[in-house]
């Protein structure tokens, strides 16, 4: 049996903010329902069946907090709490309940690790209109009938660390869960070997195909969470949601377009508290057969197309 924990999925990312009035507001306009709140925290989830994938702390200060996984089951959850300075297995106090195992990562990330948080009944999302591609149809006597609106977040999908350090937090996000390599982002040099400083990982499932990255890891000067991001529908889900942001006049970072690097239509908006979030949808799924691929581009070639993020976003 492999010392590797298994990982389910992402659970949330949890920030800490001055008002969570404010970021319930611009939580429900990104597409997110409350699950829960209390005198001191938030909890948003979306259509699918956890219980929130979004949380935000009270505090004095706005900031990223940590990200969650949960794992495939409790043994998982034992053997997570076997990694060296790992939490002993704990009961969450939060809503959903569930045991979690807190660990630190190398360059100080809360990371937790849950099992056994109760399900929701899932919501219903806005409808599918099938696109007429000019190489087959699929949509017949039904007209396309989709307005600005709140796009319904489906779930989180991954999210992505600053780290001082990322070949040290790499190699024990690698030790320690089931995750492999998808692509990387490398940084100009004349060095014959190329200088990786974004790492994608994605569940190791062998043959079985699963989403490009659910976590990126990227070295820089800056220590927290670049984005997060949650799944919706379709591009319709995503363009919608947009103009409907828009509209309330959020703060826009960059959207719509499409990523090099795991093919994602991305739109990219700011919290209130200058928290990077992100709709996306249509990632590449792949499997062990995929060649990682060392990107060595500029910011403009992250982007095939659509609005490019500002200069800010590569940072
Ligand atoms: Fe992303």
């Amino acid at each position: 049996m492999s010392d590797r924990v298994l990982l389910d999925d992402v659970a949330y990312t949890s920030y800490m903010a001055t008002d969570l009035d404010l970021m319930e507001s611009f939580l429900t306009d990104f597409g997110m329902k409350r699950s829960a709140r209390t005198d001191d925290a938030l909890y948003m989830r979306g259509t699918g069946p956890a219980h929130h994938i979004h949380v935000t702390r009270l505090g004095s200060e706005n900031k990223f907090i940590g990200g969650a996984f949960r794992v495939q089951s409790r043994a998982e959850l034992e053997k997570a709490a076997r990694i060296p300075g790992a939490s002993a297995i704990e009961p969450i106090t939060d809503p959903g309940g569930g045991e979690r195992v807190t660990l630190i990562t190398p360059n100080g990330h809360n990371l937790w690790l849950e099992f056994g948080a109760e399900t929701v009944p899932e919501l219903p999302a806005r409808r599918v209109y099938q696109l007429n591609f000019a190489s087959s149809h699929l949509r017949f006597n039904t007209a396309v009938r989709q307005r600005p609106e709140i796009t319904p977040i489906l779930r989180i999908g991954h999210f992505v660390l600053w780290v001082p350090d990322a070949p040290k937090e790499i190699a024990w996000f690698r030790a320690h869960f089931d995750l492999v390599p998808s692509d990387y982002i490398c940084a100009h040099t004349d060095a014959p070997e190329p200088k990786v400083v974004g790492t994608f990982l994605r569940y190791d499932r062998g043959s079985e195909y699963v989403e490009h990255h659910c976590i990126l890891i990227n070295e820089s000067k800056h220590f927290g969470c670049h984005h997060s991001s949650f799944e919706v529908l379709d591009l319709d889900a995503v363009t919608s949601g947009h103009d409907y942001l828009v509209a309330q006049g959020w703060n826009l970072d960059a959207g719509v377009g499409r990523h090099y690097l795991g093919s994602l239509i991305y739109d990219y908006w700011r919290d209130p508290f200058g928290n990077r979030v992100e709709h996306y949808t249509d990632t590449d799924l792949i499997n062990d057969e995929y060649e990682p691929v060392y990107f060595v581009g500029t910011a403009d070639e992250t982007t095939q197309w659509g609005m490019a993020p500002p200069p800010s976003f590569f940072d």
